[in-house]
């Protein structure tokens, strides 16, 4: 195989109670990377469309991260990219995980399969690294192996794919103002009240428990963040208004997605989840702020060959 295409799904990290360590991935809204092999050794990116972004190779997530898994190897060619981006970055949907996961997945493949899937999270996880300078796999680890994934531990890269009931839609409202992961990261708090920690430790075991017995009331219940939440919401225009919009519109629960500014909710079925995004949509229209309305079941499958 000399040449590869890949669609590269865009996730939702954190889901509330997990920051840092649960994320689900998206269907049908991804990135397109295509990596074909050079006579030349090292790597270059032709093209990129749909972002502005850096051509460097050592500036670039995908690239470092393809380094990341192509410094095992002494190969006596090269590879070169070029990327669409649908995603933007800076959008909260896993931008940068979408292109390091899409960048060692196709690699992987044309180096002829050396590394199995879940192997390949380390890799993409240097790309990550790079742009949001902390180490967290919760947007890598569904974009590689797709439906929900809880991350054990972001160092030794235990995960751990989780279920999830068959009619769960999930609702993505992206206003368009870019909000950097590394700025949302540094107005956290470093030390959180103990309360606030046992609050949020029950709802995230609460829901782990509801997606593997498919328990809508309990994931409904448990779709809180009382430790991330109130500092970021204050970056997202009218998040009051938007999640408790979703929430009136039938949604089980909402909250940021990722480090933001887009707002994820999450609802039983397809129907609602359309609902929740009409809704909302009437609230942002009335901002001067471009925005964009998905709506995607769970992506069992993950990154792909198409
Ligand atoms: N868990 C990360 C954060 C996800 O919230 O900072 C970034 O998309």
């Amino acid at each position: 195989m000399n040449s590869i295409k890949v669609f590269c799904p865009a996730s939702v990290a954190n889901v509330s109670c997990g920051f840092d360590v649960l994320g689900f991935c998206l269907d049908g809204i991804g990135d397109e990377m295509k990596i074909t092999k050079t006579a030349n050794k090292g790597l270059i990116i032709s093209k990129i469309t749909g972002a502005e972004l850096p051509l460097d190779p050592n500036k670039n997530v995908a690239t470092i991260a393809a380094s990341a898994i192509l410094k095992n190897f002494n190969l006596d060619y090269g590879f070169d990219f070029e990327i669409k981006k649908n995603i933007k970055p800076g959008s909260g949907i896993g931008s940068s995980a979408a292109s390091a996961v899409g960048a060692v997945y196709g690699i992987n493949k044309l180096i002829g399969e050396p590394f199995e899937k879940k192997e390949l999270i380390k890799f993409a996880l240097e790309g990550e690294k790079y742009a949001s300078k902390a180490e967290h796999a919760d947007n890598i680890a569904p974009a590689l192996l797709g439906g929900f994934s809880l991350v054990r531990c972001n160092k030794t890269f235990d995960i751990i794919k989780l279920p999830y009931p068959e009619k769960l839609y999930t609702t993505i409202l992206h206003p368009e103002i870019e909000l950097k992961t590394s700025h949302a990261r540094s107005i956290l708090k470093k030390a959180i009240p103990l309360n606030d920690v046992v609050r949020q430790s029950g709802n995230l075991a609460a829901l782990i428990s509801a997606l593997y017995t498919k328990n809508y009331d309990l994931i409904s219940k448990s779709l809180k963040d009382y430790i991330i939440e109130p500092y970021r919401s204050k970056l997202i225009p009218e998040f009051d208004l938007l999640k408790k919009t979703a929430l009136n519109s039938g949604a089980l629960g909402s909250g940021i997605s990722g480090s933001g500014p887009s707002i994820f909710a999450l609802s039983k079925g397809k129907e609602i989840a359309e609902n929740v995004g009409q809704e909302m949509k009437k609230i942002v229209s009335k901002l001067p702020i471009k925005h964009n309305v998905y709506v995607s079941k769970i992506n069992q499958k993950g990154v792909k060959i198409i």
